[in-house]
């Protein structure tokens, strides 16, 4: 797999949509494109993704192709020193196609068929549209097979998988028996499936395989094993659509890199299941207006893992504003300067956006681009866009392929998540990525360099191990986590853990389940709180953790002590005084568990206190809001500062270091301006 890219510096451009802008779409000529490669030049562009929507104007009709004026696109881009990211086109079929083959369309869960329309609407198991999507791959990989300028396939666009409750995938027929057959090969027989299923309840026993449909509101909506296993098929439906491109691909281009850009703890696929199947994760970043600076780095630090730290590509920002969100707000200035840099900090090789120029028609009109439909470079965005541009290349190759070496490891778990969110019960609260963001959080604000990971991963080599929420866990994951603890590892764990295993079947035999020896607890009960009820949790003085009362809420789970100790106890109820937060010493390392949820001060508090216990520290004592990471290239560590204050903030140097992007030698004090970033070497 070429994991690599072909490049000497930072990549820097934009999806480019140059069919929008043709003779047949109402202009004179292909003066637009010749516009565009003039002002990517200006703005310091080195790469273009084409393609991305671009099947009707590649394959008019089934049987023909008109290549034509990707041709020239390609070539002029080529020719100006833009390299092509490659797309396939396949994540938006042609009309022309889902009148030709209706069943392509998806079927939702009342059994009414979506008409044609939107993007990513189509059924993944349809052979019609695998065989034309694969076609269409087929025929550009043969096409651009060679040519200078292709650097990466870039295969359909931001797959869908349905909504994060578990609707809106296909229920079709044939997506009905492609998952019996999925289901025959994951349990062999019926009696297994229906084991680990637990369909005595309710008398659910299936006793033909015919007798099982996807799950539906109007159906079988309440079978936890049946409701997982389908987020299991659908997610790997939408793999072998993409595995059917990349594979045509890689046949005819064995050394050009493949990724699909992926949209960062995204509920619906299980992306740790994609990533082997990816050269190179790529991802599209849209933050919230406002959101913490820790949920965007939470995301890059994501997809970061799911290659083992390999570098990854920003495929998408906007410029400055979006049109899907509610409110669109326009990104400050400096305001994405600061997040690329951030996206580079952690781990990006890459710097896209969506996209080059504003589109004059339709659902995106509002949509930011680089150039606007004002179609001059004379604009705020466009000059942010080529100063960042300037220094991205100032900076050459130095940074490409950089790591973040971590001792610290976050456990996160698509499957876990589906499970654990699925309702009823027992707590609509229940959000896994804001659990596993808290703690994020409290590493974040230490500046300590994370490896989210895969509670399959090997745990081996971390000094913390932090498992948020993590109700389901197998045997064989529990067992790991045992004997990472047994030799030396610090665990973090919290309230409803250890709970479910890899079936949904509830661990006999008492809460946490293969967590429980390690742990040193007996969870005897949970109360989940109603949104009105509040409980705190205590920790006294001359404890290890700093004295007071803090607020918790949602969850408090009542335990007993089995070898563990008690750091904090609850203020109040009638569970007042027993344990809400506790240690265990097992083997040469230990075990913690959060019994709920406390505020986000005691989190950063009981975390802190790991990471002083462990000796790990951020690379740059810095103040708050001050983001700090240590990236390492070919034996060169650079030392990211980026300040997410709207002030000025100072920086001790233990040693004076330059500053690539000012060329400034700092000694003593580096002064960062608000918004300001630094990239330091010794
Ligand atoms: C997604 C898509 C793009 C575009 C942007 C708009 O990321 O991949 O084609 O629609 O959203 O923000
Ligand atoms: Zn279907």
């Amino acid at each position: 797999m070429p994991n690599r890219l072909r490049t000497d510096r930072i990549l820097f451009g934009a999806d480019y949509n140059p069919e929008q802008w043709t003779p047949a779409q109402g202009y004179e000529d292909e003066s637009v494109w010749r516009e565009d490669v003039r002002l990517m030049r200006a703005a310091g562009v080195n790469v273009a993704t084409v393609g991305v929507f671009s099947w009707v104007a590649l394959q008019p009709d089934e049987h023909t192709f008109t290549f034509g004026w990707l041709d020239r696109v390609i070539d002029l881009l080529h020719e100006n020193g833009v390299r092509v990211c490659l797309a396939t086109g396949t994540a938006a079929q042609p009309a022309w196609l889902s009148a030709a083959y209706p069943d392509v369309l998806p079927v939702d869960e009342d059994g009414i068929r979506n008409g044609h329309g939107q993007c990513q609407n189509y059924c993944p198991t349809s052979p019609d549209f695998r065989r034309l999507s694969r076609g269409l791959a087929r025929r550009l990989a043969e096409r651009y097979d060679g040519h200078p300028a292709l650097l990466l396939w870039h295969v359909s666009n931001e797959y869908y998988g349905g909504t994060g409750d578990g609707r809106g995938a296909c229920h079709c027929d044939r997506c009905a028996a492609r998952f019996r057959g999925w289901l025959r090969a994951r349990y062999g027989c019926l009696d297994g499936l229906n084991r680990r299923w637990g369909t005595s309840f309710w008398s659910h026993t299936y006793t033909d395989w015919a007798q099982i449909a996807p799950p539906s509101p109007c159906g079988e909506g309440r079978m936890q094993g049946l409701a997982l296993d389908y987020r299991r098929f659908v997610s790997a439906m939408y793999l072998e659509c993409y595995e059917g491109e990349a594979s045509v691909l890689r046949a005819s281009t064995p050394d050009i890199p493949i990724t699909t850009n992926m949209m960062g703890a995204y509920k619906p696929l299980d992306y740790a299941a994609w990533a082997p199947h990816i050269d190179i994760i790529s991802w599209d970043s849209y933050p919230f207006p406002g959101q913490h600076p820790s949920i965007l780095a939470f995301g890059h630090d994501v997809m970061r893992g799911l290659k083992g730290g390999q570098s990854f590509l920003l495929m998408e920002q906007a410029p400055s504003q979006t049109q899907w969100q509610p409110y669109n707000p326009l990104k400050r200035p400096g305001v994405m300067r600061l997040q690329s840099l951030q996206a580079v900090a952690r781990g990006a090789d890459a710097i896209m956006y969506f996209q080059w120029r504003q589109s004059r028609g339709s659902f995106e009109k509002y949509h930011g681009a680089i150039v606007s439909h004002a179609g001059t470079p004379e604009t705020r965005v466009f000059g942010e866009v080529a100063a960042l541009g300037a220094e991205l290349a100032g900076l050459g190759e130095g940074i490409l392929g950089g790591r973040l070496p971590a001792r610290v490891a976050l456990i996160f778990s698509w499957p876990n998540w589906w499970n654990v969110e699925f309702q009823p019960g027992p707590s609509s609260a229940i959000d896994y990525p804001d659990e596993a963001r808290r703690y994020y959080r409290a590493l974040w604000e230490r500046n300590v360099a994370v490896d989210v990971v895969s509670p399959d991963r090997d745990l081996a080599g971390y000094d913390l191990v932090v498992a948020p929420l993590l109700n389901m866990v197998s045997a064989e994951q529990g067992a790991a986590i045992e004997r990472y603890v047994e030799s030396g590892g610090t665990f973090l764990a919290t309230y409803f853990s250890g709970v479910v295993d890899e079936d949904d079947r509830a661990w006999l035999g008492g809460y946490p389940g293969p967590l429980r020896r390690a742990l040193g607890i007996w969870v005897e009960e949970f109360d989940p709180l109603t949104p009105e009820t509040r409980n705190t949790v205590v920790a006294s003085a001359g404890g290890p953790l700093p004295a007071g009362t803090y607020a918790c809420d949602r969850w408090c789970d009542l335990l007993r002590l089995e070898g563990a100790t008690a750091l904090a106890t609850y203020g109040e109820d009638f569970y007042a005084g027993r344990p809400a937060i506790t240690e265990h010493r097992f083997g040469r390392g230990r075990a913690l568990y959060v019994a709920t949820r406390p505020e986000q001060a005691l989190v950063n508090a009981l975390v802190g206190r790991l990471l002083d216990d462990a000796g790990v520290a951020a690379p740059l004592d810095a103040p708050a809001g001050v983001e700090v990471t240590r990236r390492e290239a070919a034996g060169r560590a650079y030392t990211f500062v980026l300040n997410h204050n709207d002030l000025p903030a100072h920086v001790a140097l233990p040693a004076p270091m330059r500053d690539l992007l000012t060329g400034a030698t700092h000694a003593g004090t580096l002064e960062t301006p608000a918004r300001g970033v630094s990239i330091l070497t010794p």
